[in-house]
């Protein structure tokens, strides 16, 4: 799906195309995006990393550019019916605020299908605040082992 957007003075010019994610042909940026970000749970293990965004249930999709390179990604799990979760979007500094990110959400939504999608946020409130919400107390939990040692 070709995605134009609107772009000020001061950023790169580029035109993004919305797809699935491809592992042999995206892996690599996606992973240096988020290294990038500070987000070190996939790149630790890059073939971890690969079955984590292909698995069951989950739909990921990038943001490419013309030189392939991947300038964002969405990876979004959903039972398909009613239920999907926002487990990580990524987008790259110099192309946000252009409506990358929510295009992202909207594809892999399309995508996964369901009614609704959960997500936790400590970094993107006010991203997702301009979206129809309710808001729930969020809890993340580590059945076995101690919290801080990934993400
Ligand atoms: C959060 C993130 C994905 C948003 O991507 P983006 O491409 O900049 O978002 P969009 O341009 O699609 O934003 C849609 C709208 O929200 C606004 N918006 C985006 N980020 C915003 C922010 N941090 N604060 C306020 N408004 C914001 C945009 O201006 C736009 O407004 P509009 O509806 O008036 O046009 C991006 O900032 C990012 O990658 N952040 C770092 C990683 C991160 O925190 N991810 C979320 C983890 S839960």
């Amino acid at each position: 799906m070709p995605f134009l957007d609107q772009q000020p003075a001061n950023v790169r010019l580029v035109s993004l195309v919305l797809r699935r994610f491809d592992p042999d042909l995206d892996l690599a940026t996606v992973l240096a995006l988020c290294l990038a970000e500070g987000w070190a749970s996939l790149p630790a293990d890059p073939e971890r990393a690969r079955r984590a965004l292909t698995a069951p249930g989950v739909t990921t999709v990038v943001a490419v550019a013309a030189d392939s390179v991947v300038e964002g990604f969405a990876q979004m799990m959903s039972d398909g019916e009613i239920q999907a979760f926002l487990v990580n979007l990524l987008v790259t500094p110099a192309l946000r605020q252009q409506g990358v990110g929510r295009a992202l959400i909207r594809e892999a939504f399309g995508l996964a299908g369901g009614q609704r999608v959960d997500l936790l946020t400590d970094t993107a409130e006010d991203f997702y605040e301009r979206w129809p919400h309710r808001r729930f107390t969020g809890f993340r939990l580590y059945p076995d082992h101690s919290p801080g040692r990934e993400g």
